[in-house]
């Protein structure tokens, strides 16, 4: 039987107070209704239609292709949200899923065990309901005697005495979806919001004798729908504790999990230890038996085994086996450093390759350049890539030793195995294996310090 999913993502989300769309308010790193897509991946449906409405290009922008959308010009309630895919959707047979781009920490095991109980049910709704400690904002499950669900009324329309009821809608359901369809046809908005509903259709469907059933899932926190900022931490906390417990679980030490941030798509290798205070975010893989941090953020970026990084930043650069970064080390784009790396502190690579044991360990700045193997650059050394107006190339070839303080002005090439003295300004190409100076001679004169001092003291004292 097919499997399709609805989401609902049109609203403008007031309560958000902000210019981005609510769907599109990030917890963990991903946009709320990216989580939500990801999900019903996960489960394998086989249509997923998006309602959109309130910024629908940058939903739709973001979602990309392999969906499909339907648009919900005005926003009339989640009853007429699922009726903007009646076109596309009403006709079919087989059962679809309803969730709402507000839900992002609904989990696919969730839903697949709900499929499972409503097929075995033969129900015509399945609701995801939680017993809420403070169920002030959501819909509440109403029950008869028996304990049968007969209906789900709003935070807005409730009596005092269905107030009380900690039952709460989840906003996720499983329908079949014909008669979802059916119902939708017949729900009014005769209520305090004035919108059409969709939770009327489990009423609409149980007056009609049909089979309504409720999955009353014991994880509290993942039915929260963020509504405004607070629900928004409180879901980012949840989705992070549920982040590092995977990793956990996976072999990763985290050693403090309350101050360690690592988005979903991130990967982490067995016997990594992530310390205190670290972001890891975007598409970053990292590979087996690394240190990570204390302070360190990592965005998209690739690190290989064994990796060493302290106290540093990393955005979209490639880091060796073996390789060791920081403190306080700063690798840009395209920062590229080979395996046994050593980068030190107060060190910024960007859009430059560094070589398999090469060394840059103290206060350089290498940029827009290829470092071939076994170089050291001493303290202090750094490309002048920049002219003002263009950015230029420099080379230094394997096994060259590039002294302290030396100024490399690009473009420039030093060969292989060559040494250029420290302190030294290049303004030419060096040859493999020559030696090159571009400083100027020292002089010293003799006795002339307490000259100088005897004739500043007198200056001082007529003064
Ligand atoms: C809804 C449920 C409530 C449930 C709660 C769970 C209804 C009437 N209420 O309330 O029972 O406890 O979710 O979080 O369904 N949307 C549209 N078009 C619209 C209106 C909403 O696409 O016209 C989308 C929103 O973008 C959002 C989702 O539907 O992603 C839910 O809408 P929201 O306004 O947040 O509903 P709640 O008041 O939270
Ligand atoms: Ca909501």
């Amino acid at each position: 039987m097919s499997l399709y999913a609805v989401v609902l993502a049109a609203g403008q989300g007031k309560r958000m107070k902000s210019k981005l769309y609510k769907v599109l308010h990030p917890v963990c790193g991903k946009p709320m209704v990216g989580h939500v897509v990801d999900t019903l991946n996960e489960i394998k449906v086989d249509r997923t239609f998006v309602v959109v409405g309130h910024g629908a290009e940058a939903v739709q922008q973001y979602l990309g292709e392999g969906l499909e959308y339907a648009l919900q010009a005005v926003q009339q309630g989640t009853g007429h949200a699922v009726l903007q895919t009646k076109e596309l959707l009403a006709g079919l047979a087989g059962t679809t899923i309803v969730i709402c781009g507000d839900t992002p920490l609904v989990k696919a095991e969730t839903l697949q065990t709900m499929l499972e109980q409503h097929h075995a049910e033969q129900a015509a709704a399945t609701i995801l309901t939680v017993d809420m400690p403070n169920p002030a904002g959501y819909g509440r499950i109403i029950r008869d005697e028996a304990g049968h669900v007969l209906k789900i009324v709003e935070q807005k329309d409730c009596t005092p005495a269905e107030a009380l009821i900690s039952e709460i809608n989840s906003g996720t359901y499983v329908f079949d979806n014909a008669k979802l369809f059916a119902a939708l046809a017949e729900v009014k908005n005769d209520n305090a919001q004035g919108e059409y509903y969709l939770t009327d259709v489990l009423h609409i469907m149980k007056s009609a004798g049909e089979n309504v059933q409720a999955y009353l899932s014991d994880d509290v926190k993942e039915s929260i729908g963020v509504n405004d900022r607070v629900l928004l931490a409180e879901a980012e906390r949840y989705m992070r504790e549920r982040i590092n417990l995977s990793h956990m679980v996976n072999g990763v030490t985290i050693i403090d999990p309350e101050h360690t941030y690592i988005e979903k798509d991130v990967k982490i290798g067995a016997d990594t230890v992530l310390l205190p205070g670290i972001m890891l975010r975007g598409e970053t893989v990292i590979g087996e038996d690394c240190v990570i941090g204390p302070e360190t953020e990592i965005t998209n970026s690739k690190v290989g085994n064994g990796v060493e990084i302290q106290k540093s930043v990393l955005l979209e650069a490639e880091v060796g086996d073996e390789t060791h970064v920081g403190p306080f080390a700063y690798l840009r784009p395209g920062a590229k450093l080979g395996k046994g790396v050593k980068i030190g502190d107060f060190v910024e690579v960007k859009n430059a390759t560094i070589g398999d044991n090469s060394k840059v360990s103290h206060l350089s700045y290498v940029g827009d350049a290829t470092i071939g193997s076994d170089v050291n650059f001493g303290c202090g050394a750094i490309t002048v890539n920049y002219d003002g107006f263009n950015k230029h190339k420099t080379e230094v070839g394997d096994g060259s030793f590039i002294g302290s303080n030396v100024n490399l002005i690009a473009p420039v090439r030093i060969g292989n195995r060559s040494f250029v003295v420290a302190g030294s300004t290049i303004t030419h190409n060096v040859n493999d294996n020559d030696l090159a100076i571009g400083r100027v001679r020292q002089e010293n004169k003799e006795g002339y310090a307490e000259k100088m001092r005897n004739k500043l003291i007198a200056r001082k004292n007529k003064s």
